[in-house]
């Protein structure tokens, strides 16, 4: 791996347009499906608190000291993945085989996009039918009967997966500056006034409310089992978008004096803030309604929306819940594929624009191939899962949590021991030079020998 792009200097290097625009842009990224979605899923399947729990000390103990490291490179190396790892790695002396952490990071990008792209097409079409539900035509999209169609008609689906990539891509084609601080200048407030408004909305509506707080919040280890480790620790790395260098790409764009630290602890907060308030919409519904709260990846396509059409006002309360989570999985989707697209500029040689439209290229088969898997090719399977759950399991369970873990490693060493003595690096430190290592060791021996 050869660095071609240089190491950024302190003058001429693009910048955000304000701190703020990085929150929001890192937020963007951070904020997805994997709060909305998997994360009241991932709880319901792991019965609720002491998950919570677990997962709140993966956050903190290697997911945020990730990011901050991984916004620390960026700075230092620059917005191009491979190239950072290496320029940071030659000016500590470490080997250059590190900046195989950008391509492995790209990698998984890559795998991630192929499944989350047709997930944020199905949102997209459970959010149309929601709008015209609530202008008065068709009742919307509801129950498994409804979602099932829906995986079944490869149309509809294609439909959607094009119509979001091909947005994201355009976005993306303009690349960080410009392309992604104009979308967050409008979508981080939006995002904000919708779920404000959905959670004021069900607490005042549900007499459930209180039952959800506690089952989030009250722990019960006889649920927990030691898989969920695995699972916990590379749901805080998926949700952080952390581990695949998309962090590393939005810090190269920030100023040499802005705080890393506490930029980082605010983009992590917001994330957890977010993901616990979704929860803390979903799961009084299920209750209200007595709908199944460890249903899987269908909670939020079919639970839900059977919940919205029992509550007053439903159908607009589904358009907005929908609206917002589409919102989310559109930022996210545009930050998955700046991985994509920067990596594919470095490693081919080519302008950020032609990357980008590769990145996209690929999004769309991948997105495409996947949705034909769940219809026309449905004995299209790789060890017997089908592919979305394949890569979903591939990606988050095992290939993140080793790439996270390396790159913690890389940088408690080429990082934490510049930085100034203080609260700051004993907390990475910890994190990073003695957790991280721990971490890898039970999360390869739950995978392999299991406890
Ligand atoms: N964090 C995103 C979510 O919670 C998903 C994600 C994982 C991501 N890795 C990423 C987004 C890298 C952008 C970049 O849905």
């Amino acid at each position: 791996m050869t660095a071609t792009h240089p190491a950024p200097n302190a003058t001429g290097r693009p910048h955000w347009s304000s701190r703020m625009m990085f929150v929001f842009a890192a937020s963007g990224s951070a904020v997805g499906l994997g709060n909305i979605w998997k994360f009241p899923y991932i709880v319901g399947e792991n019965g609720g608190g002491a998950f919570v729990l677990l997962y709140l000390a993966c956050l903190i103990g290697l997911g945020a000291p990730l990011l901050i490291g991984e916004v620390m490179v960026g700075r230092r190396g620059g917005a191009y993945p491979a190239s950072a790892f290496v320029n940071v790695a030659r000016s500590t002396g470490l080997s250059a085989a590190w900046g195989g952490l950008g391509a492995l990071g790209a990698l998984i990008a890559i795998l991630i996009l192929s499944f989350y792209s047709v997930v944020s097409g199905w949102v997209g079409i459970y959010t149309v039918d929601f709008a015209i539900a609530a202008l008065g035509g068709d009742a919307a999209r509801s129950g498994a009967e409804a979602f099932s169609a829906m995986l079944a008609d490869p149309v509809l689906q294609l439909t959607a997966v094009a119509a979001i990539v091909i947005a994201a891509g355009i976005v993306v084609y303009y690349d960080v500056t410009i392309g992604v601080q104009s979308v967050m200048r409008y979508v981080a407030p939006l995002f904000a006034i919708l779920l404000v408004a959905m959670l004021v909305m069900i607490a005042t509506t549900t007499d459930t409310f209180w039952q959800a707080v506690v089952y989030m919040f009250r722990p019960d280890f006889s649920a927990l089992s030691f898989d969920a480790f695995g699972e916990a620790l590379g749901h805080a790395f998926f949700t952080l978008s952390v581990g695949m260098c998309g962090m590393l790409i939005y810090g190269a764009y920030l100023d040499d004096a802005a705080n890393v630290p506490r930029l980082g602890i605010g983009v992590a907060a917001i994330d957890t803030g977010i993901a616990i308030a979704a929860a803390l919409i979903i799961f009084p519904i299920v209750f209200a309604f007595d709908l199944e709260s460890a249903a899987g990846p269908g909670l939020l396509f079919i639970a839900l929306p059977q919940g919205f059409t029992l509550l007053p006002f439903g159908n607009l309360f589904g358009l907005s819940f929908f609206a917002a989570t589409l919102l989310a999985a559109f930022t996210s989707l545009i930050a998955l594929m700046i991985i994509a697209s920067h990596w594919l500029s470095e490693t081919l040689r080519t302008s950020n624009r032609t990357a980008s439209l590769i990145a996209a290229s690929l999004t769309g088969i991948g997105g495409a191939t996947v949705t034909l898997s769940l219809n026309l090719w449905d004995n299209l399977t790789i060890l017997g899962f089908g592919l979305l759950d394949f890569f979903d399991e591939l990606t988050s369970a095992w290939l993140l949590p080793l790439s996270g873990l390396g790159m913690a490693i890389f940088v408690s060493r080429a990082i934490v021991p510049g930085l100034p003595d203080g609260l700051v690096k004993t907390y990475l430190n910890i994190c990073l030079t003695y957790l991280a290592p721990i971490g890898i060791l039970v999360f390869v021996y739950s995978k392999t020998v299991g406890f």
